[in-house]
């Protein structure tokens, strides 16, 4: 057991950690607005009541449906909210005061209209329907980062994610092979710029030739940055409390995914 002055310390060090943490950048890229922006983003929670211009959205929502895609098949649908339409469908508002909100939704059902790409895969099917609608998700994100406009993905908040996956499709009027997956959350960011939270060193992460095994030590500091930055920045809460948060919806989500995945089937 560590005792209090250790405890502490040992946060303080976890705290300088974070705050120390930042993009590296080669010096000769230093200069580049898109690697910038791409670096610098961050997930953002607090936004201003000011809404997105319509044509701001409308590009944001264009590069989403640009994005590239397994075999162009395009595996995603998007249910696109103002702040009133979200009220109605869900009685509640935007999670985080968001202006507009995007719910992912990975998508086989349309093509399965015209083509049979996928015959009994369901693993497949579902995982090509998540990369390509995540990806779709991501460049969203950046459109909207360079349009000056936050935002968050959402997995759990206010069942619109992955764990909620029955209660969207019982909303949104889904059919077989669709599979919601997060909601991006839009908006102006108000607040001081949050701080990055602590990202894994890049010797733990990438490799050549065989796989490298996690360093424990280098696991446990990040774990520790994890718990203390949580706690910083959510002081009536922690880290383990928002895990359990997930684990206590995760177990009813894994059964419904499961009947999604595995046994609605269009054709
Ligand atoms: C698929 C996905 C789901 C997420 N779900 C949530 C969520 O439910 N609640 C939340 O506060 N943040 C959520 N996030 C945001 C992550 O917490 C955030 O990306 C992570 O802490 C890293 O921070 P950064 O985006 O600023 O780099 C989600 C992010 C992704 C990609």
């Amino acid at each position: 057991m560590t005792s209090k002055p250790a405890g502490l310390a040992k946060s303080l060090g976890s705290l300088v950690q974070i705050l120390r943490g930042k993009p590296r950048l080669p010096a000769s890229l230093q200069d580049n607005p898109l690697l910038q922006l791409i670096l610098n983003r961050r997930s953002v929670r607090r936004f201003f009541d000011q809404d997105i211009p319509e044509d701001h959205f409308a590009a944001i929502l264009e590069a989403g449906r640009l994005a590239p895609s397994t075999v162009n098949l395009q595996t995603w649908s998007f249910a696109i909210f103002k702040r009133d339409q979200w009220q109605a469908l869900f009685g509640r508002s935007i999670p985080l005061h968001g202006q507009r909100a995007v719910i992912v939704i990975g998508d086989t059902y349309r093509t399965r209209q015209v083509l049979d790409v996928f015959p009994y895969s369901p693993l497949v099917e579902y995982t090509i329907a998540v990369i390509n609608a995540s990806l779709a998700a991501m460049a969203m994100n950046l459109a909207a980062e360079a349009l000056g406009v936050s935002s968050v993905m959402l997995s759990e908040t206010g069942q619109t994610g992955l764990l909620d996956a029955n209660y969207l499709k019982d909303k949104l009027g889904l059919p077989e092979n669709t599979f919601p997956l997060m909601t991006i959350v839009l908006g102006y960011a108000r607040g001081p710029r949050p701080v990055m939270p602590p990202k894994l060193p890049a010797e733990q992460i990438f490799f050549e030739g065989k796989y490298c095994q996690p360093s424990p030590k280098v696991m446990k500091a990040w774990l520790s940055q994890m718990q203390v930055g949580y706690k910083a920045s959510h002081l009536r809460s922690s880290f383990e409390s928002q895990l359990e948060i997930y684990r206590r919806k995760i177990g009813q989500a894994e059964t419904d995914l499961h009947d999604i995945v595995f046994y609605q089937r269009g054709t």
